[in-house]
């Protein structure tokens, strides 16, 4: 235990004293190249460890997380993997099928990628089926 005491005593407390904090706001402008580098360490430990205590603490963060991780928001749920199959004597000259998984006429596209690219900054567009004339 003496090395974690000395550490949580000793060591941390000086480390912690030897950063160029300023002690009021003007002096964040007056801190050198050599005292914002100093800054990194601490600052990264800091950031690293608040980012992980909301991930393991805040639920809404990991439904975020849940629901940012599917694709399949609601097509076919009750099945445990969508799969269509379209016999390619029914696809006309053209036929649009949707690769972002909001249409509501799967599997084909019905232009709900435009809504789905502009709220989330996507590209995401649909596979056109074209045939040979
Ligand atoms: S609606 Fe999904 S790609 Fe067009």
């Amino acid at each position: 235990m003496e090395p974690i005491s000395h550490l949580v005593k000793v060591s941390l407390p000086n480390y912690l004293a030897g950063l160029p904090i300023p002690d009021s706001i003007g002096g964040w402008f007056k801190l050198g190249v050599r005292d914002w580098i100093s800054l990194i360490p601490p600052t990264a430990m800091v950031a690293g460890i608040g980012y992980m205590a909301y991930q393991t603490w805040c639920p809404q963060a990991k439904a975020t997380m849940a629901i940012r991780a599917k694709v399949n928001h609601k097509i076919k749920k009750d099945v445990a993997k969508v799969v269509d199959m379209v016999d390619v004597e029914d696809i006309t000259e053209k036929t649009v099928f949707c690769r972002c998984w909001r249409s509501e006429n799967w599997p084909y596209c019905d232009g709900a990628h435009g809504r789905h690219n502009e709220a989330s900054c996507d590209n995401v567009g649909p596979l056109v089926v074209t045939k040979k004339k």
